[in-house]
């Protein structure tokens, strides 16, 4: 979409948007990552601004992506991270926005030193389980303030996309939810997204197959209007 061609809705809004993967290091030169681009984040962050938000972007790691104009990018390497910098950003956001693919788990010792080699095989790796920010989000949200988490979904016969993303719902507690329908060369390190916005109380608006901007474009339009601006 030109931006020109966007409405000017958001002026008025502060929101806070997590984006990328994060990285959960094992030693001073390994780590655990995901796939995760940080498109889609850096999608919504750019559409806010654009529509004239004011916008702070909490980027763990991503592709090697342009930070949108207009935002405040902060960067951050670990989940921990990411948790400290959404908590501080939160606390004066109306909208906050969990894109981020952030690791459910860590390695539960960090090697002061390089783990070297040697002719045996290595100790099996220990994890331990990382926060769950958007609970957290949601836990500490204040009157008013509106919080979206994101769910990458895989049907698996019994189940569909759409129940596995109701289910996530219910249990982050979040206002809405973006559900991504991840196979068929969709969602990951992929240009288009297609899936479902479901909100909290009861709707369920589906997310055509189009660019990332088209998807974050939809989620603007269905969320704004519900912040009362
Ligand atoms: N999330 C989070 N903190 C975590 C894990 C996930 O804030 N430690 C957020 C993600 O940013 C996303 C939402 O929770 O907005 C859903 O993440 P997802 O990985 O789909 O859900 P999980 O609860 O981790 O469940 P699972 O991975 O088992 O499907
Ligand atoms: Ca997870």
């Amino acid at each position: 979409e030109r931006p020109d061609a966007l409405p000017r809705d958001m002026e008025g809004l502060h929101v806070a948007v997590s984006a990328g993967g994060t990285r959960e290091p094992l030693d001073p030169v390994r780590f655990l990552g995901n796939r995760s681009s940080g498109r889609q984040g850096f999608a919504l962050a750019r559409v806010a601004a654009q529509r004239g938000a004011r916008v702070t972007l909490v980027a763990a790691h991503t592709a090697d992506l342009v930070p949108p104009a207009g935002v405040e990018v902060q960067r951050v390497g670990t989940a921990a991270e990411l948790r400290e910098a959404m908590h501080r950003v939160a606390q004066d956001a109306r909208v906050v926005v969990m894109a981020a693919a952030v690791a459910d788990f860590r390695p539960a010792a960090l090697a002061e030193h390089k783990i070297k080699k040697t002719d045996r095989d290595p100790d099996p790796v220990r994890l331990t389980r990382n926060a769950d920010i958007l609970a957290e989000l949601v836990e500490a949200r204040r009157a008013g303030q509106v919080v979206v988490g994101f769910a990458a979904e895989t049907g698996d016969g019994e189940t569909d996309v759409l129940d596995y993303g109701r289910a996530k719902l219910e249990r982050k507690g979040c206002d809405w939810l973006v559900v991504n329908a991840v196979g068929d060369g969709k969602a990951f390190e992929v240009e288009d997204n297609a899936g479902w916005l479901l909100s909290s109380a009861g709707a369920e608006t589906p997310l055509p197959h189009g660019s990332k901007a088209r998807l974050a474009s939809a989620v603007w339009d269905a969320v704004v209007p519900a912040c009362g601006v």
